[in-house]
Formats: structure tokens, sequence, C-alpha cells
């Protein structure tokens, strides 16, 4: 299907519709509207599919891997069967394990609790703290932002060559961490090239796709990648599971993430008081406590929605959406789209930018309170990226009611729009009349900053 015919009737949008599709909210300056969802990158919708998924399953809920019964049966076959289906969804090879998380963070904490000893870590100082910070008590390099994907690939291979730690008479293990998909720009990253680099210099690479798996398709094996870690919530399941899956060895090697049950094959006293442990090998090693089933099973219903929808339907219809955006913030100069790329790179629906004389805050509060549009503000949990882009010194918050960045000064934060299935034209174009109204007109309502948020002043 062309990009054309794929976006004209919306039909990709109708056949994954989201929960919220109808819901109004109020808006300051009087009446309601139905709202625009338009932050995606910090948590996507439900889709239909996974809650009516859900919604069938609930009363046959019971405990996975603990019981006789039934319905405890049936649970752990379908959390079981959830594994094999993410595991044909990412593409895994034969010997990979899926690793049922709370999410992208705990996944990317998971692994680096589970990094051989001496583990040489290396990650761009561009990533989200979810898979910059996890490191820190390895022996981490942060690369600095590079311009292009050629310069990250460079960048990379200079410091891999430089790995000049010799461990007995080599170079200890070494992994490279990496996001698919930037929270902040939503370019995409080189994930081939920087996996055939790793593995060049004898690294490993866990890729970061919380952005990119609700937006393109992702292979473990085709990438060449050692691990992959992603999000139910930003993949239209938020029922509190996110995903690691990837080369069994480290995790089976590893202590369990969590001692406890589940995790544990057999426990016996020993005759000096203590306990002897022996801990399963398979991925409930990673998984002490009863495991979440209703999490696992609505991102297997997320990937098995995503995939019969097809993703070159919804990579088209998603690019029309955000040349929608682009072409729309092209037309308002007071506009910045931030981007480590430039305007070329390929992308997904996540797109930063600072409207000149404005604070990002203040802009985020008037398009949510007098037009029922969601969007994020702020540093997105990546300040030295943001550093980078906004060339300021970064502020979470602003102060609102009062332009902070006069024209010709630096932002302090930013503001993002981030779409994807689901998301009808109607909300990016309001999103786009929106944002030239407020930069022709000002905000028509008064704003004030009430525990570090921006709102509206209701007072008088
Ligand atoms: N990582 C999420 C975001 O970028 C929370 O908004």
């Amino acid at each position: 299907m062309s990009v054309s015919t794929a976006v004209a009737d919306q039909s990709v949008c109708a056949s994954l519709p989201v929960l919220g599709r109808d819901v109004t909210v109020p808006l300051v300056t009087g009446g309601e509207v139905t709202y625009a969802a338009l932050d995606y990158a910090a948590s996507a919708p439900a889709l239909q599919r996974v809650w009516d998924d859900v919604a069938a399953y609930a009363p046959y809920y019971g405990s996975v891997h603990r019981g006789a019964g039934y319905l405890s049966q049936l649970s752990t076959d379908l959390f079981e069967n959830a594994r094999r289906t993410v595991a044909e969804f990412l593409g895994c090879r034969d010997g990979d394990q899926v690793v049922f998380t709370r999410s992208t963070t705990d996944s990317l904490n998971l692994l680096a609790a589970a990094l051989p000893a001496d583990c040489q870590v290396f990650v761009f100082e561009t990533e989200h703290h979810a898979s910059l910070l996890p490191w820190r008590n390895a022996r981490v390099t942060y690369l600095d932002a590079p311009s292009s994907p050629r310069q990250a690939v460079e960048t990379l291979e200079r410091a891999l060559a430089d790995r000049t730690v010799p461990n007995e008479g080599g170079y200890g293990p070494a992994l490279v961490c990496v996001t698919g998909a930037s929270n902040v720009t939503g370019e995409l990253w080189p994930v081939r090239e920087l996996a055939a680099a790793a593995h060049a210099h004898g690294a490993r690479i866990v890729l970061d796709a919380a952005q990119l798996a609700p937006h393109h398709p992702v292979s473990v094996a085709d990438l060449d990648v050692d691990w992959v870690a992603f999000s139910g919530h930003k993949l239209y399941a938020p029922f509190g599971s996110g995903v690691l899956a990837g080369r069994a060895d480290w995790l089976r090697a590893a202590d369990p993430y969590l001692a406890g049950g589940g995790a544990s094959r057999k426990v016996a006293r020993r005759t000096d008081g203590g306990v002897d442990v022996e801990w399963h090998e398979s991925a409930a090693r990673h998984e002490a406590g009863s495991p979440n089933v209703i999490g696992a099973y609505s991102i297997a219903s997320a990937c098995a929605a995503l995939t019969e929808a097809g993703f070159d339907n919804l990579v088209a219809r998603e690019q029309y959406l955000i040349e929608k955006v682009r072409t729309g913030l092209a037309e308002v100069p007071e506009v910045r789209i931030l981007s480590l790329f430039g305007d070329d790179a390929p992308r997904v629906g996540v797109i930063s930018f600072v409207v000149e004389g404005w604070n990002s805050s203040h802009f985020a509060a008037a398009l949510s309170a007098e037009y029922g549009i969601g969007v994020r503000d702020g540093l997105f949990c990546a300040h030295p990226l943001l550093r980078t882009l906004l060339g300021s010194d970064p502020q979470t918050q602003g102060e609102c009611g009062a332009p902070e960045a006069a024209p010709g000064e630096k932002s302090l934060n930013a503001i993002r729009v981030s779409f994807g299935a689901g998301t009808p034209d109607e909300h990016v174009e309001r999103f786009v009349d929106a944002v030239r109204e407020l930069v022709q007109d000002g905000a028509r309502w008064n704003y004030r900053t009430e525990d570090g948020r921006c709102v509206p002043d209701t007072s008088a």
C-alpha cells in the first residue's frame, strides 16, 4: 500500500482504535472538547483490542506457576504463551530469553545487575535516563552527543578501539547501550551499524526500544543486537509490564534480580544453619514473586494487534502525521524543532520544540487548558541531551505566567508532541492550529505556578 492510500481514509487509525477517543475535557475558557492525547511517548493509550482481551481474560485470572486449579493452569499457559508471542514479535533467536519486567527502566536495571565482573559499558550521553543511569556501578564511558548517525558509529568505534583495559591478557567484557528512537527528537539511531561496531570490537549491545517498538518492527536477529528492552505502557498495553529479551548466558550466570519464590527451584537449610538455594536457569530466575500475568498478556495482545495491522501501514500513517506536524510547525517562525541529526533524519512520531518568547511549561499548560491537547513539557528524563539541544542550562520547569525565553534568549525546557496508532488527523490539526494561534494571539487566560506546575489561574 502506498503512503497516500494508507493515510487517505485513516483506515489504519480506524483499525487500531485506542481507548479514550471519546473522552471530553473541560476548557478553562468554557465548554468541553474531546481530549487530544498527544503524549504517546510518555504513555500511549491502551489499544481497544488490548483492553477487550484483558477484560475477556479477567474472570479467568489465577496464579501463575503456583496452583493446581484450572484457572491457575490456564493463567500459567497464558503467561508462557505471552512469552512466545513477544519472542516472535521481537524476532528473537533460538535460545534467547524473554523476561517480563515492570518497564524499560526495570529491564535495563536488570541487565545492569547481570553484567559480568569488570564489564565496561559504553553509552551516549544523549540517552534517556533509563538507559543512561543503570550502569553507574560498572565502569562506564559516556560518549559525546553525535551530530549524525555516521558520527555516532564513528564515536563508538573510536571508544571501543581505545578500550585499553587488558584483562588477563585480553579485553574484559563490554556492553554498548543505545536507544532505537530518541524520546526527545524521535530520530532513529543506526542500531544495525552500532551493533556491527560493537561486535567487531568484542562488545555486546542492548537496544532500548521503548520508543522504537511501538512505531517500527524490531528484530533482534536482524539488527543483531544482544538484548532489547521495552515497556508495555508505551506499546498500548499499560498494565505494568515491560520486557528484557535476548542472550541467556549473562542472565543465567547472574544472581536473581529479586530473591524469592518463583526464582528458586530448591531451597534447603544447611547443617551450619544457613540456606542453600538452587535458582532457576530460565527467565523465571529474574521474575521472583507472582508474575504479572495481565501485564504480560496485554503486551502479547498489543504485539499481535500491531503485527496484524502491519507495520508498513502503521509507519506510512505515522509518517503522514509527522509530515503534517512538521510542516505546520515550520510555518511558525517562532518555533524551533529540536534535532540532533537534522531535518532529513528518519524519525518516529515524537517531536520536541521550543517557542521563542515562551516558557515551555506555560505553552503546554495553555495547549491543555485552552485547547484540550495533552503534550509533555520539561526535559523528558534526558537532561544531558536537552542541554546539548537547547544550548542552555536546562530546568525541568520554569515559572509560568511571564515568558522566560525572551526573544533571542535560550529556552530552559521544551515541549514535546507525540502520537501513533489511533491518532486521528483532527488531533494533530488542532495542535498545529493551536500553536499558530497561541504564538500569534497569546494565551487567553492567566497562568500561575503551583507545586512546580504551570496551571490556569482560576482564583479571580
Ligand atoms: N520515558 C517517558 C518519556 O519520555 C516517560 O516521556
